[in-house]
């Protein structure tokens, strides 16, 4: 049976360490996964833009021997030109996998329905899976354990730190997570990313103080204040995060060595100054170098 991968509550601790064990594997050794998917192609269905989503896909599809396809939002217009079901329906009977950024997370969850072919959510209103799996391998590489760190979110409770905050507690890395008021993550995913995080023997927290929860942080990770698709809410967002940028000051009431992380684009002079995301403790380009190498186990994982 097609397995698709919506979300990373679907995945089981033990599914996200194999993808972790196989990203390294591939990470380490190029050449030798060359042929793996030889023969098969992937669309890419993009509503919205994308540079390390659309490019790690594409090229990581190419680096296994197989044939990637980008269908942006004038190719398909998905539920538009055609409903969603149809663009399902006849993809799968061209394609062995596909790729999609929606808008709507149900969009998505209608395509895989429809679709005989493993669907890979490429991003979401709802999560962002790929984005959280390539930060946990950044965490391992950084630090060889997923025990006893701590990560501060400061910022959005949106769909990167919904997955962020999920894969966290499944792999049992405490996350301490600050937001304004009236942006917290959903009810229903922290409470479940609380259930796994009690399995795994680790703490999700929620404050509305950044300063509390960088204290004794080792990482720091932030995101945008408006995501694809919230523009209209641009000024009323700026005004409400102004005191939830990731700045010099603030990590002063970090760990000595902490680092900094952030899933791009960034907005600089608003989350995230120069000064941070410049710094020697940001590892920013080390995530979005693993974007293509954990899309890889992911595509070998699904596709194969
Ligand atoms: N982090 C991330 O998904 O970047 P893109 O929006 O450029 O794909
Ligand atoms: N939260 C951001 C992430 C982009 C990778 C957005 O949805 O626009």
């Amino acid at each position: 049976m097609k397995k698709d991968l919506l979300s990373i509550a679907e995945l089981g601790p033990n599914e996200i360490l194999r993808i972790i064990d196989l990203t390294e594997k591939i990470k380490n050794n190029k050449a030798r996964y060359s042929d793996s998917l030889k023969g098969k192609s992937l669309g890419l269905i993009f509503q919205k833009p994308s540079n390390r989503t659309r490019v790690s896909f594409e090229v990581g599809m190419v680096q296994l021997g197989g044939h990637a396809m980008y269908l942006g939002p004038n190719e398909i217009d998905m539920g538009g030109r055609e409903s969603v079901k149809d663009v399902a329906c006849v993809l799968s009977r061209y394609l062995n996998g596909i790729v999609a950024r929606t808008y709507k997370h149900e969009d998505l969850k209608e395509l895989a329905k429809y679709s005989r072919v493993p669907v890979i959510n490429g991003l979401s209103d709802r999560a962002h899976p790929c984005q959280a799996l390539a930060d946990l391998v950044t965490i391992k590489e950084k630090f060889g354990t997923f025990k006893v760190i701590k990560l501060a979110y400061i910022g959005d409770g949106n769909n990167v730190l919904s997955s962020l905050m999920c894969a966290a507690a499944k792999v049992g890395l405490n996350i301490k997570i600050a937001t304004p008021k009236g942006y917290e993550p959903s009810k229903k995913m922290t409470e479940e990313a609380k259930k796994f995080a009690r399995k795994s023997g680790s703490k999700v927290e929620l404050t509305h103080d950044p300063k509390a929860a960088v204290k004794g942080a080792d990482i720091i990770y932030t995101d945008v204040w408006v995501s694809m698709g919230q523009e209209k809410e641009t000024a009323k967002r700026e005004k409400d995060f102004r005191h939830f940028q990731i700045n010099d000051r603030l990590l002063r009431s970090a760990n000595k060595g902490c680092l900094v992380m952030h899933c791009l684009p960034a907005h600089r002079g608003q989350e995230i100054t120069d000064s941070v995301i410049d710094s020697k403790r940001s590892i920013v380009y080390d995530q979005a170098e693993n974007r293509i190498h954990v899309e890889k186990a992911i595509l070998l994982l699904l596709l194969k």
